[in-house]
């Protein structure tokens, strides 16, 4: 798997993704994302210095997108976000893009952990976390779901 940084190129498939029904029941915000509401998410994506979204490549296709996002904690940190296109799961690239965007996030000056939180319920990505490394961390509920808060330290 590779991954090269998103570009304005990639905003309707990353939409398309982001949108797809099987997905959003395991995002933190489940709605539906306009096409507008998406335009401005991503332009202030692409001009956030503590923020990259990647696209992943197998084979030469696309078959997810994965962002990483840098806070500031008690000590630095950065948190993963991943999609697989829908009819590219199950395949094991949610594992290998968990693993280069974690290998990546080290990369980044000063990080001392990687965090993803995930739903409680989600099954297959707490699984691709886990298989990756990750160690349940923390469990917290927002607007009545249960977060399962996952952290990779070296
Ligand atoms: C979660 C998601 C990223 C997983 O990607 P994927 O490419 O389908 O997963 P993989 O093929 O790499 O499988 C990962 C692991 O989950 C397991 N798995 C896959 N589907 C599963 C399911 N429905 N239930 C339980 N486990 C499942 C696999 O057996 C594998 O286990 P292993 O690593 O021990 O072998 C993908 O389903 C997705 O994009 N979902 C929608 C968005 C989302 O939930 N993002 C995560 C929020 S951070």
């Amino acid at each position: 798997m590779t991954l090269r940084e998103a570009t304005w190129w990639d905003a309707w498939r990353i939409w398309r993704w982001r949108n797809d029904p099987s997905g959003r029941a395991m995002m933190r915000n489940t709605g539906r994302v306009g096409p507008i509401e998406h335009i401005l998410w991503f332009r202030e994506m692409l001009s956030n210095d503590d923020r990259v979204q990647y696209v992943a490549l197998y084979a030469g296709r696309a078959v997810g997108t994965g962002r990483l996002d840098r806070y500031y904690d008690v000590s630095p940190g950065v948190e993963i976000d991943i999609v697989i296109a829908p009819t590219s799961r199950g395949r094991g690239h949610g594992g290998r893009l968990i693993r280069e965007l974690t290998r990546r996030a080290f990369d980044l000056p000063c990080v001392r952990y990687v965090v993803a939180v995930i739903r409680k319920d989600n099954a297959a990505s707490i699984c691709a976390f886990t298989s990756a490394g990750f160690q349940h961390h923390d469990e917290m509920n927002r607007f009545s779901v249960r977060y399962v808060q996952m952290r990779y330290t070296p």
